[in-house]
């Protein structure tokens, strides 16, 4: 298999790069803060002297250092000067002044999950979140209190015992920082919102190191900002989310091969243009991997079994694997595989849908299939996904444009088709983003064409590619942030940081 020979090829050689590596810094990294007088080495050892022993600060090679800096598509990780895990607001705080008087780049990292170079990355001073981990249940309020350097499946886990539940990812291994600070496509939606609907206020460092406790009634402006506007207001170090009961769920993952497509597709449709339970989800992912087409078909319904009926087309279909049952909220998750192989560069883009027709789930499966096939010969490692997420058109009713900066408008249901390809070859970064971008615009032409009012909608940053105009994401709310961000940040500090900039 083509594929995993790569595979161990490959990691041989980034071990032995990562080694050799880790050898010449451990003898020259002492020297180096010495000698260099680049602000980016001045900020690093000024931040070592600043830290309290809550916090830890690792050169290249050494401590926490790659898993600091490691991200779960390999294209968004670079090689940063040092990186820093704070462990209380107070260290943070010291970290942004300082990162503010050297006028250092820097990254904040949460999850790691980002697919966009350069979001959560740095060469300069990489801020891993890792520490912040609390969960912290409160009954009385149904709240919960979340660190912002958890991912999702340990949030669930932690609330199992209180049957309490947020709306936060669908899959194994997302950060709840980056998701959160952009939007939130959950299983919960439907039911709750996005997540940013559900975020009742903010732990946050600002650029100028001031710790400040955020709610809609002390600050509505940035409450507004937060909601969607990822890191350019400060570092968030904590999340308040409502908590909803909750109990086991029913669901899990169906793949299905080439000869029953055409059935899935149709099962797809109809559960999107006929379901108008809130309790009940699907993705259905076509990808193409070594060669072959086939779907990845999640199910989810939030009670221990599915009421009959709504899942009955799905499950009559021959399927090649199926693990769909009652369990646990993170039972679920975890099971949920998040990457064909470790090791991948990754790229997302997105298309803004309002409903999912045969013809257009019949596009899907074409590009797929085309972009699977001449991509392969780039490229033999290439994973091609097109993730067809069905929501109610009812799910931005949960939120208001006035409250939050995402989206934009909140009239149309906008249903966010997430494309995902992964590869190996980093001098093919220039192919798959030139391939991605033609997918992403065939398909919405093909959707305008089909009388889809989308050609001017806007799009969710977090499946959004790196290239995507700023005012495609904020529409009209891109004006008042750039007010509130004159108030908060009137030095641009966040602009040190690499991410969606306003
Ligand atoms: C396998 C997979 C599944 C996904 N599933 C879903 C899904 O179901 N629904 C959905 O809506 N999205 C989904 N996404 C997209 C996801 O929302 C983004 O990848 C998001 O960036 C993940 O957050 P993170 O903390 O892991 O990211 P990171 O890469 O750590 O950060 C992303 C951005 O947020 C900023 N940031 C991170 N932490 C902080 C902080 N504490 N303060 C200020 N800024 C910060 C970073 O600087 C960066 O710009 C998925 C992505 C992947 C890879
Ligand atoms: C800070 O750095 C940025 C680029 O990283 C640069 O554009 C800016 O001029 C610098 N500001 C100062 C005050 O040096
Ligand atoms: C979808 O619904 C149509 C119309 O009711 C039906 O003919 C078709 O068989 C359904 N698809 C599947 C896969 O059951
Ligand atoms: C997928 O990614 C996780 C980290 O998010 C990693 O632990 C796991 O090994 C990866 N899976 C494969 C098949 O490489
Ligand atoms: C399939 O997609 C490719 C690439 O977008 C396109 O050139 C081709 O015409 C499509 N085929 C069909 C049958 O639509
Ligand atoms: C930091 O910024 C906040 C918000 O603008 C302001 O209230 C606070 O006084 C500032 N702190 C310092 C030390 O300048």
């Amino acid at each position: 298999m083509p594929g995993r020979l790569s595979l161990t090829f490959r990691t041989l050689c980034s071990l032995v790069a990562a080694l050799s590596i880790a050898s010449a810094q451990a003898s020259s990294g002492p020297e180096l803060f010495v000698r260099s007088a680049d602000a980016t080495s001045s900020a690093c050892s000024q931040i070592e002297a600043a830290l309290s022993s809550a916090s830890e600060l690792s050169l290249p090679g050494l401590g926490s250092f790659y898993q600091d800096i490691g991200h779960w598509a390999t294209s968004s990780t670079q090689q940063a000067a040092c990186s820093v895990q704070p462990g209380s607001t107070q260290d943070l705080g010291k970290i942004m002044q300082i990162i503010a008087a050297t006028n250092s780049s820097f990254a904040v990292k949460g999850g790691g999950h980002t697919s966009n170079p350069g979001f959560s990355s740095t060469t300069g001073v990489h801020i891993s979140m890792s520490r912040f981990s609390e969960v912290t249940y409160h009954a009385e309020s149904s709240t919960v209190d979340v660190g912002s350097g958890l991912i999702w499946d340990d949030v669930y886990a932690a609330l199992e015992p209180d049957n309490a539940m947020v709306v936060g990812g669908r899959v194994t291994g997302v950060g709840v920082a980056g998701f959160t600070l952009g939007g939130g496509y959950s299983w919960l939606t439907n039911q709750y919102g996005l997540t940013i609907d559900t975020v009742t206020g903010y732990e946050l460092v600002l650029p100028n190191g001031t710790v400040a406790s955020i709610t809609d009634s002390s600050n509505p402006d940035l409450m507004f900002a937060l909601r969607g506007g990822y890191n350019n207001f400060g570092v968030v170090t904590k999340f308040t989310l409502k908590a909803y009961p909750s109990a086991n769920v029913w669901g899990g993952l169906i793949t299905y091969t080439a000869n029953t497509l055409d059935d899935v597709a149709s099962a797809s449709v109809n559960f999107s243009s006929k379901v108008t339970d809130p309790k009940a989800g699907i993705i259905t992912t076509y990808n193409f991997v070594l060669g072959e087409i086939g779907v990845s078909q999640l199910l989810f319904y939030d009670a221990p079994q599915a009421p009959a009926g709504i899942f009955d087309e799905f499950l009559a279909i021959s399927s090649f694997s199926k693990d769909v049952k009652s369990r646990t909220f993170s039972d679920l998750v975890r099971n949920i595989p998040s990457n064909a192989t470790g090791g991948t560069r990754g790229i997302f883009n997105t298309v803004s849908l309002l409903e999912y027709t045969p013809e257009l789930m019949e596009v899907i499966r074409n590009e797929t299939q085309y972009w699977g096939q001449k991509l392969s010969l780039e490229d033999s490692g290439t994973f091609i996904s097109y993730d067809v997420e069905p929501f109610q058109p009812t799910l931005f009713t949960h939120g208001s444009t006035s409250t939050a900066s995402y989206p934009p408008t909140r009239s149309q249901g906008l249903l966010p088709l997430n494309l995902y390809w992964a590869y190996w070859d980093s001098s093919k970064d220039q192919v798959f983003y030139d391939a991605i971008t033609q997918s992403a615009a065939t398909i919405k032409a093909k959707a305008v064409e089909l009388g889809q009012d989308v050609a001017d909608a806007p799009v969710y940053g977090n499946y959004a590619i790196f290239s995507t105009p700023i005012d495609k994401i904020y529409g009209g709310n891109l004006e008042r942030l750039r007010t509130i961000k004159q108030q908060y940040d009137p030095n641009n500090v966040m602009a040190l940081a690499g991410g969606w900039k306003i």
